[in-house]
């Protein structure tokens, strides 16, 4: 099977799981214990943090572990507005993952947040001038993902996040997508860098475990945990650490990010061919997101008068595992809202169909997916035409 969907999670890196079965093998241990395992496992979970603060250009302090993007787009967005005593707005975009729109929801349900959602373009890039003029004195919160799942595009965020600094808004990056494949740094000078105040992230996009993830967030930022008890993480996630995740997921950002720019120009290289090739071939079929800022490793397209659940479905019985949307919302055989927020008529948003690489393939299973992606489309083609 050509595995072709990194974007709903990558395949576990040999790196992630020699780290996971480190852990596994060595013992009952809990980093909270004072005898000799438990110190040898606050060992691994102080060597796990320094590492992967490490590869993002934070300090280890600036590190909470979570169970996984979703969580850390949780406590981000609920940590931090709840924490704020200053103003009750949010403002974040149409197209951002269900953890955060639904985070929105519920501060907006339970603690009277205002939310001003800004819609995006055609290619999927949030219009800036909105943005910027939505933020007001009292905002607390400036959300906007880095890059998007479904269609790739990649946002910028220097001048929002410069009116968030102004009115002394918190400015956070679901930056999920977006660190898997491009070089993300936490650091001043690196992207999104220090225009961010907190950024989410998750192991198994960056093929480590999947149910590990981190919120990155500068000292000095106020927020509530959403998990209460114990004093693990400083105070601001309890509960005993998934310590193997922690391990497999800080291993396996290491490996991405020590060659994060190779790795990019490698992908970005292969899918531009890969794109080319599709809308050279297949009649009806246009790129979704935006054509240069998209991430590197990311093919979605529409397809007049096909289904792209049907289209997987074939795919997959031809040996390549494709998706038609994110995989949060596959299967619910509606319209993208993605797509239809860029708009997309509900008829041509159903179409979706996306490819993800999780490394650069090589050069026999690169033409083994032009082939067989081709033949699978040629054969809707005729049976659509
Ligand atoms: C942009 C984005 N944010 C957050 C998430 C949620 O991450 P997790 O699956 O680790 O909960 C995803 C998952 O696909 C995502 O694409």
């Amino acid at each position: 099977m050509l595995y072709l969907d990194a974007a709903a999670t990558a395949p576990l890196r040999d790196e992630a799981r020699q780290a996971m079965l480190a852990v596994l093998d060595g013992g009952p241990a809990n980093a909270s214990s004072v005898h000799t395992p438990g110190k040898t496992a606050k060992a691994t979970l102080q060597q796990s943090r320094e590492a992967l603060a490490r590869a993002f250009g934070a300090t280890p302090g600036e590190v909470v572990f979570t169970a996984g993007g979703t969580e850390a787009n949780n406590l981000a967005l609920k940590g931090i507005a709840l924490a704020t005593p200053r103003g009750k707005h949010i403002v974040t975009t149409a197209i951002e993952h269900s953890s955060i729109r639904k985070s929105c929801e519920f501060l907006a349900r339970i603690a009277g947040f205002e939310i001003t959602e800004i819609g995006v373009d055609a290619h999927g890039r949030v219009d800036e001038e909105a943005v910027v003029a939505a933020i007001r004195s009292d905002t607390t919160l400036v959300s906007l993902g880095l890059a998007n799942g479904e269609v790739g595009t990649v946002q910028s965020v220097e001048r929002i996040a410069a009116a968030a600094r102004a009115v002394g808004a918190v400015m956070h990056t679901d930056a999920v997508q977006a660190a898997a494949s491009l070089p993300v740094s936490f650091a001043a000078g690196g992207w999104p860098g220090d225009a961010v105040d907190a950024m989410s992230i998750a192991s198994h996009k960056f093929g480590g475990p999947q149910g590990a993830g981190a919120l990155l967030i500068r000292q000095g930022i106020d927020f509530e945990p959403l998990l209460h008890g114990g004093g693990q993480e400083s105070g601001h996630r309890a509960g005993t650490e998934n310590l193997a995740a922690i391990a497999g997921f800080s291993a396996a950002v290491s490996a991405v990010m020590g060659q994060a720019g190779s790795r990019a120009q490698a992908m970005a290289a292969q899918r531009d061919a890969f794109v080319a090739t599709v809308l050279e071939h297949v009649a009806g079929a246009q790129l979704t997101g935006h054509p240069t800022e998209r991430v590197p490793n990311h093919a979605s397209f529409v397809i007049a008068g096909f289904s792209g659940e049907s289209l997987v479905v074939d795919l997959d019985i031809a040996g390549i595992a494709a998706s038609s949307g994110s995989a949060c919302s596959a299967g619910k055989k509606e319209p993208s809202g993605i797509l239809l927020a860029m708009g997309y008529d509900p008829d041509v948003a159903v179409t979706a169909l996306r490819f993800t690489f999780p490394d650069p393939l090589d050069e026999a299973s690169y033409d083994r997916l032009v082939q067989t992606a081709l033949n699978v489309l040629a054969q809707h083609t005729s049976v659509a035409r």
